[in-house]
């Protein structure tokens, strides 16, 4: 199987956390200590992806170079790429044709942030299938914002539907999409809904129709958390400030995973500690170099 490429898809136009993503991307806000797509990223290379597209609007592009390079210091590989306008989560797929040649993806949206013990295992369970689909099931208490899983009586999977009006059961589907080289061309068949975007509910239903998709579901023993409005913004941050503070552990962070992976070496940890030394993020860093 060639190896599985990742994607994050960061645009949007993030009208409903105005004013504040009226100068700045929302996956660029700070969730605690830590710009939100950091969390995004963690997740694909803890399912040992290091090949990754980011996907932006035009005008961010520039922004997101700066905060995250070409990904070298975690031993990744970043490719860029706009989206024109928002059209929609199945367009990355077109936008990432080239840079996907052929090759099965992960896709998280750059807004998910997930956390919990076994985060990796079930990536990885994810990353082994390689044909077909899968995508993830929470269980929220408010699924019409989502795209909500319909099961039959046997707890098959018949249809995903994109915010249904009364939504068939409590399981959403999370923004992280572990499918198959054939994505692209499943996405240039599908046709734009009715709010005129190309709806990743319409491709996965590409895969379910086939029999490829599989739903896992997430359980409580995870968290999943919206950045969807200003409330829920400040409680992520809240939660991994929690988290942290009790733990003494990071969550979220791309430089712990690339020295644990062997990514990157003492060398290149500590200077990403030098960078951050006037902060407990740079501390941390630090404190690894010494375990280690
Ligand atoms: O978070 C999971 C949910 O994400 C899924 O359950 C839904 O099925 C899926 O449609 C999506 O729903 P949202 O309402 O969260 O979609 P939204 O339009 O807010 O876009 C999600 C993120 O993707 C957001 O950060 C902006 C970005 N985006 C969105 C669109 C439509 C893009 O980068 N490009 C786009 O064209």
């Amino acid at each position: 199987m060639t190896q599985r490429k990742g994607i994050i898809l960061a645009g949007g136009s993030g009208t409903r956390l105005y004013p504040i993503t009226m100068g700045l991307s929302k996956q660029l806000l700070p969730i605690y200590d830590k710009p939100m797509i950091y969390y995004p990223i963690t997740v694909l290379m803890l399912a040992q992806i290091r090949e990754i597209a980011i996907i932006t609007t035009p005008e961010d592009q520039d922004q997101f170079r700066r905060l995250l390079g070409d990904g070298s210091q975690w031993g990744l590989d970043f490719t860029y790429i706009v989206q024109p306008s928002p059209d929609g989560l199945a367009q990355a797929y077109l936008l990432a044709r080239d840079f996907l040649n052929g090759a099965g993806s992960a896709m998280v949206l750059g807004d998910n942030i997930f956390f919990g013990h076994g985060l990796s295992e079930l990536l990885t369970a994810a990353d082994t299938k390689p044909q077909g689909g899968t995508v993830f099931g929470y269980r929220v208490a408010d699924p019409e914002r989502y795209g909500v899983v319909d099961f039959d009586g046997n707890g098959q999977v018949r249809a995903i539907i994109e915010k249904p009006e009364i939504p068939p059961s409590q399981y959403a589907v999370t923004g992280l999409y572990f499918l198959d080289g054939t994505a692209p061309d499943r996405a240039g068949e599908i046709r734009p809904s009715q709010r005129n975007e190309l709806e990743i509910t319409t491709l996965l239903e590409t895969y379910l129709h086939q029999g490829q998709l599989t739903v896992e579901r997430m359980g409580r023993g995870y968290a999943w958390l919206d950045t969807g409005t200003h409330g829920s913004l400040l409680d992520a941050g809240n939660f991994v400030r929690t988290l942290e503070r009790r733990q003494g552990l990071q969550t979220g962070c791309p430089d712990e995973i690339a020295f644990d992976q062997g990514w990157i070496d003492a060398d290149q940890l500590s200077q990403r500690a030098a960078l951050f030394a006037k902060n407990e993020y740079g501390r941390y860093l630090a404190g690894l170099l010494k375990q280690s």
